[in-house]
């Protein structure tokens, strides 16, 4: 497959260093040491493990977004920069912590977690480059939820001038908490896709089921509104309606990242010109890739081995 026509790709937003160890299935008593089989330290979150994601799949990718000035801020510079993302436009915080992630992955690929969210809280508008937004072939928002200082008239009509020139915007959110994820709201508007799991598009709504959440998000303005359902995979949708994409069946690792790995995917599709089902297909396969390795980075390598997953599925009659 061909790389997505010329022209950067922008993610603004959440920035997490991912602390990861498999397998564990419970937390020793007083000072006990377990063996585990790995450990990994990942950058993650919903802008910087989306942009990973969007590299892997061939896309040229900068991304804006607050760190601290502390180890695990350079740790997630040294790494977005290995992977190929640009990062100078990551805000250092002196004296804030860079938000990080301790994820013990049960043997089952559950993962439950212990989360500091520092910087994020603070990203502003102040921290996003118009011009590269205006630049942007696509611009993605990740975890508008808990970046509370672009809750900005300034950024909002930003979005709408790099809309009107042709950018897409989509737009994940990264929290589970109801009041988080109303504030959100305030974004639908803006962006052409919305991308939440279920709990946060219930939560956004107030409604009871994945499709009236989908309907009820479309009402607020986005051409698309993609629900992911984890294993279950994504109700996507348009004004020509709703339809269910298959999660693809891979043997599961952990399920870290799926969601940013979906966005991506959604996103390279969307470049590449398909339509929004195709394009939730090619979500479902960069996040199937995501889940058969340990951490939000791993099991995507590429878009052809990603499409190649796609068809073998297809094919079986399971994509
Ligand atoms: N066990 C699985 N097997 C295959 N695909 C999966 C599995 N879990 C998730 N996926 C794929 O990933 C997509 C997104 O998953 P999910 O709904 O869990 O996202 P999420 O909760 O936003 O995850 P995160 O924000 O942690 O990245 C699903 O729509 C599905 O296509
Ligand atoms: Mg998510």
């Amino acid at each position: 497959m061909s790389p997505p026509p010329a022209g950067p790709v922008v993610t603004i937003g959440v920035h997490i260093a991912d602390i990861l160890a498999r397998p564990i299935e419970y937390i020793p008593e007083g000072q006990d040491t377990v063996l585990v089989e790995q450990i990994r330290l990942t950058a993650a979150g919903s802008a910087a493990g989306t942009a990973v994601d969007l590299v892997r799949l061939g896309a040229e990718v900068h991304t804006y977004g607050a760190i601290g000035d502390d180890e695990l801020g350079d740790f997630l510079v040294a790494v977005l920069t290995r992977h190929g993302v640009g990062t100078a436009g990551l805000s250092r915080r002196t004296g804030e912590q860079t938000a990080a992630s301790i994820l013990p992955i049960r043997p089952d690929g559950g993962r439950p977690s212990f989360h500091v969210p520092g910087a994020n809280l603070g990203v502003a508008f102040a921290d996003v480059d118009p011009e590269a937004v205006l630049r942007a072939r696509a611009v993605h928002l990740g975890g508008m939820d808990v970046t509370f200082g672009l809750h900005d008239p300034e950024f909002f009509a930003l979005l709408d001038r790099a809309r009107a020139g042709g950018t897409v915007v989509t737009m994940d959110l990264l929290s589970n908490m109801p009041d988080l994820l109303a504030g959100a709201k305030a974004f639908l508007p803006h962006v052409d896709h919305v991308l939440p799991n279920l709990e946060q598009a219930l939560a956004m709504t107030g409604t009871g089921d994945a499709e009236a959440a989908a309907r009820a998000l479309l009402a607020e303005g986005p051409a698309g509104a993609l629900v992911t359902l984890g294993a279950d995979g994504s109700l996507v949708a348009t004004a020509d309606g709703v339809l269910r994409v298959p999660a693809i069946p891979v043997p599961v690792t952990d399920t870290t990242g799926c969601g940013d790995a979906y966005c991506a995917g959604f996103i390279v599709g969307l470049l590449h010109g398909k339509d929004v089902p195709t394009a939730a297909r090619w979500g479902a396969a960069a996040a199937a890739k995501v889940a058969t390795g340990l951490g939000s980075d791993a099991g995507i390598t590429d878009l052809d081995s990603t499409l190649a997953l796609l068809g073998e599925a297809a094919a079986q009659g399971r994509g």
